[in-house]
């Protein structure tokens, strides 16, 4: 797959391509390695790695060359990535296995021990991209959806509100918050203090789960802002740090 995605960008190349690879910030060194040897084996004539909060920071326009702390909240599909960059590098990081997928199981079992009704990941990701939220909002939305009812074992058709989402998503949203708040206690007080002027970035398409930065905000008490083009944040990123390699030397290594 590897090999098919760098004949489609490079075509048919003379020289072998240098390649930036974003991994989450807690792999191990093992993990590490077998991204670079199965990029190598896939005609890499460099590998780059570079850590996903870091190129996701890149990608929100924050400059993290400076001796200044920033924060970045990745949420994706299958990972949030929690880190306090400074000087290039993460200072103080955390991933957990709690994202936008995670959302997705939460509302299934949510629906079926609330409604009987089976449905499906897809159905409950568009729940939760239509009328999901973890913060109560002003208006009460609702959608119908069809999944299978679980006595009968037909098809059936119900109505879901935005506040039986809020239920159902409460719980791993607060698991996020709580991550944040654990990596807050550990940041040194100078940088804490930067984050708590300059506010906390989220990026990943997790993160444009309704009220999600208002919940954050809320309990953190820190500003809390969404990056412009929030799911490309990570791919953009890597593709500028490709483009400047000597400010992440030392923190990209082959
Ligand atoms: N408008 C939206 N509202 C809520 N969730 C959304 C929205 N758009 C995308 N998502 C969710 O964002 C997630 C994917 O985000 P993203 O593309 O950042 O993940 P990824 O980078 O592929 O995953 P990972 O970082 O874990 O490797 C999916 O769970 C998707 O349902
Ligand atoms: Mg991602």
């Amino acid at each position: 797959m590897l090999k098919h995605f760098i004949s489609k960008v490079c075509g048919k190349f003379i020289f072998a391509p240098r390649i930036m690879i974003c991994i989450p910030s807690q792999v191990t060194e093992v993990e590490k390695k077998a991204v670079i040897d199965a990029a190598s084996q896939a005609g890499a004539r460099k590998v780059y790695l570079i850590e996903e909060p870091i190129a996701a920071a890149i990608g929100a326009g924050i400059d993290i060359s400076k001796p200044c702390g920033n924060m970045v909240v990745d949420i994706g599909g299958g990972t949030t990535d929690i880190a306090v960059i400074s000087l290039g590098g993460s200072v103080v990081s955390t991933s957990l296995k709690i994202a936008g997928d995670k959302f997705d199981e939460y509302i299934v079992k949510y629906i079926k021990k609330k409604h009987n009704i089976m449905i499906g990941e897809r159905t409950a990701e568009d729940l939760k991209v239509n009328i999901g939220c973890v913060f109560p909002k002003i208006q009460d939305t609702e959608m119908d959806v069809r999944g299978r009812d679980l006595i009968t074992g037909l098809p059936k058709t119900i109505t879901v509100h935005s506040s039986e989402m809020l239920e159902a998503l409460i719980e791993p949203a607060m698991m996020i918050v709580d991550s944040v708040h654990s990596v807050l206690e550990r940041t040194p007080p100078e940088l804490a203090a930067d984050i708590s002027d300059k506010g906390i970035y989220m990026t990943g398409g997790g993160c444009l789960v309704d009220g999600l930065d208002k919940l954050l905000q809320e309990k953190t008490g820190i500003n809390v802002m969404i990056a412009q083009d929030t799911v490309s944040c990570v791919a953009l990123g890597t593709g500028k740090a490709l483009d400047n390699l000597d400010v992440l030397e030392g923190k990209a290594r082959k």
